[in-house]
């Protein structure tokens, strides 16, 4: 028996205005996603900004249903969109944010299991990690440099084999 270890690395920021200019760039655009969110619901607003590797930014942001369980996270929505407009094209780093009409947002947000999920079935399909940009409307911001981190032990494709 051997016992194991697992760790993360990543960089916590205290705020924004920490960042270098082109990740504070990005956040801003997820959080101008946020006025797009549907989210009449929950009243949490999500927003995320994905930068591609050919310079575009594509926005998503959650889309909820009457019917819960078929309501949208603003990440998957946003994959969506990527694969969907910019097919191929690899997503460098994803800035992630929300709005909570009744509660705090100051602390970062992490993506939620289907999600991670998500994340890494498109890093393996391009071959590329994406890089994380986690915040709030204030607070800490999380920089993680590869979405799959977030999801140990994950099942993917090649379980399939
Ligand atoms: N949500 C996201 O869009 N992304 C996350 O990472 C966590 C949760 C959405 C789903 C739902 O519309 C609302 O936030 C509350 O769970």
């Amino acid at each position: 028996m051997q016992p194991q270890q697992l760790s993360i690395s990543y960089t916590a920021y205290e705020s924004r205005e920490q960042l270098d200019a082109a990740d504070a760039a990005l956040l801003q655009r997820a959080i101008d996603a946020t006025n797009d969110a549907y989210a009449p619901y929950s009243h949490f607003r999500v927003g995320a900004a994905a930068l591609l590797e050919n310079g575009e930014v594509v926005l998503g942001s959650n889309q909820e249903n009457a019917s819960y369980p078929v309501g949208l996270c603003a990440e998957r929505v946003l994959l969506s969109a990527v694969s969907s407009v910019y097919p191929n094209v690899p997503i460098k780093t994803m800035a992630i944010t929300y709005r909570s009409e009744s509660g705090k947002s100051n602390r970062p947000i992490s993506p939620c299991g289907v999600c991670r999920q998500t994340l890494v079935e498109y890093e393996n399909r391009l071959k590329q990690p994406i890089r994380l940009i986690l915040g709030g409307m204030d607070g800490k911001i999380w920089i993680i440099p590869q979405a799959g981190s977030l999801l140990p032990f994950g099942f993917s494709g090649e379980d399939l084999l």
